[in-house]
């Protein structure tokens, strides 16, 4: 095991502002998907360190942390975000051997928790009700209140991305937050609750409790204490958590990926549509809930831009995080296997493009080459399935009804992307696609702090990021006062 120069002990807990021992003293191993390797172990939290944790954030809302004003929870968020620029070295180090993304991506996911912190502090102070004109005698107006304590429970994709937009929004509300963070990648949300101290964030307003999902998950999202909760992770375990939620009468915001589409048309500028079609599907190896895997393009141009994209699928290479290249390992073993799974159902089709591997990756790295299918036909299971690897699909299309129809012919519908120079179908698209975010003439896949993002059908519900996660995360009461 290599050895890591942590300020603090990953075995822990973050509870009540303590480093602790999960009670049954129980530890996880992190592997590097690069080689394969222990990184280090983790803390194996289980209900009765969820129960603790709950208890402290709860403490934390009735106390210090529930009477601090907006202002002030502001500063501290921005002084987060200060910490976290001055540690993008560090973080990003982690970010990498843990995920095994390549380092610059992990910068990239590091500059965007600093700017989360800096957006919802700024934000803090600025969310506020309405008056409302009522009949004579009354004054009547709104109030948005913390729910009380927030459960978070994300993925190892993004861990630093998605515990900023979550994490940010419900402390900038007043929320006193429990973390779990995924098994296979829990470095960054300890040390980002690390930092937290020293920004000053009183004991208990965030609590962070690394476990297994089925354990410390599970107990999280059902447990009676918590006031609303927030998942980013698969539909299945989408699924447990909103009928945990169900039993508790709790509101729940779900992000639950997608298999976002790019509608390229025949007066699109290719390009600069070029390194968007690429890059939104081997972003993060693929391992992006707002990836795009599938690539529809006019019959006209279908040629030109199945060519330029396999010319650019030739020069992609495969390689450890610490490389820096375009892609890296996937995240375990585990999710090689799913993605192998994936390739092989998809053995009938005309594969276009293929990547390669660097000769020094080690033996033991989680690598799957990137793919790039020709001439899906809609309903193939690789033209409907979440894959979450560096896979893509072309497909071809003749009129705008039939790309607006497959474009929404999946269970799914995060993003889409309209690639056209005509403006009036840039209107009339944006309208039809049934998706939470619509990008005209680019492609985000991940990034815009300040854009409300979620889904419609299976990718989820609640919108996160920009001022509307300051509403989810937020109740609205009315207040009527009768004075004559
Ligand atoms: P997952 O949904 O099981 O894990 C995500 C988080 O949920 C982790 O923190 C995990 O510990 C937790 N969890 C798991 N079971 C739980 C339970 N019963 N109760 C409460 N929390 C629980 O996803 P997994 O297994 O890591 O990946 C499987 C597939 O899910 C991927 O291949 C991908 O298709 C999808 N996925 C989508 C993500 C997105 O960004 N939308 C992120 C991660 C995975
Ligand atoms: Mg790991």
């Amino acid at each position: 095991m290599p050895h890591l120069d942590l300020p603090f002990d990953p075995t822990c807990c973050l509870i009540e502002g303590v480093w602790k021992k999960p009670v049954a003293q129980e530890t996880l191993e992190l592997i590097n998907p690069s080689d394969g390797q222990i990184l280090c172990n983790i803390a194996k939290g289980k209900a009765a360190d969820i129960d603790a944790a709950v208890l402290s954030s709860q403490n934390a809302f009735d106390g210090e942390w529930g009477h601090k004003s907006a202002a002030d929870r502001g500063r501290i968020l921005s002084k987060l975000g200060r910490l976290v620029l001055e540690n993008i070295d560090f973080l990003a180090t982690l970010e990498a051997l843990d995920v095994g993304k390549p380092l610059k991506q992990a910068r990239a996911d590091a500059i965007a928790l600093a700017r989360y912190m800096e957006f919802y502090g700024g934000a803090a102070d600025k969310v506020h009700g309405d008056t409302i004109p009522y009949q004579d005698g009354y004054t009547v107006y709104t109030l948005r209140e913390a729910h009380g304590v927030t459960g978070h429970i994300v993925p190892w994709n993004y861990p630093m991305q998605i515990i900023g937009r979550s994490i940010g929004a419900a402390l900038a509300m007043g929320n006193a937050c429990v973390l779990k963070p995924a098994e296979e990648a829990g470095l960054t949300a300890l040390a980002f609750a690390d930092l937290g101290i020293e920004a000053g964030l009183p004991k208990g307003a965030l609590n962070v409790v690394p476990g297994l999902g089925p354990e410390a998950g599970a107990a999280l999202c059902a447990h009676p204490g918590i006031h609303h909760m927030s998942f980013t992770g698969s539909v299945s375990t989408g699924r447990r958590i909103q009928a945990a939620a169900a039993q508790n009468i709790i509101p729940v915001t779900l992000e639950l990926g997608g298999k976002s589409p790019q509608l390229v048309f025949e007066d699109a500028d290719v390009d600069a549509a070029l390194p968007f079609l690429v890059n939104a599907g081997i972003q993060n190896a693929g391992q992006t809930c707002s990836a795009s895997s599938r690539i529809l393009v006019h019959k006209s141009r279908y040629k030109e831009v199945s060519d330029r994209m396999a010319e650019r699928y030739g020069t992609l290479v495969v390689r450890p995080a610490k490389e820096d290249g375009d892609i890296g390992p996937l995240i375990s073993a585990r999710q090689k296997a799913i993605v192998q799974g994936f390739l092989e159902k998809g053995s009938d089709l005309t594969l276009c493009a293929k990547g390669s591997l660097h000769p020094n990756s080690p033996e033991g790295g989680c690598y799957v080459l990137p793919h790039l299918f020709a001439d899906v036909s809609t309903d193939h299971t690789l033209a409907q399935e979440e894959i979450f690897g560096p896979v893509q699909v072309l497909i071809p299309f003749e009129t705008e009804a039939e790309a607006v129809a497959i474009a929404n012919g999946t269970d799914y519908g995060l993003v889409a992307s309209i690639w056209t120079k005509d403006g009036a179908r840039q209107m009339r698209l944006a309208k039809k696609l049934r998706s939470g975010q619509v990008f005209i003439n680019n492609y985000g896949a991940g990034g815009g702090v300040e854009l409300p993002f979620g889904g419609r059908g299976l990718s989820g519900h609640g919108r996160e990021k920009g001022f509307e996660a300051l509403y989810g995360f937020s109740s609205l009461k009315t207040v009527a006062s009768y004075h004559g």
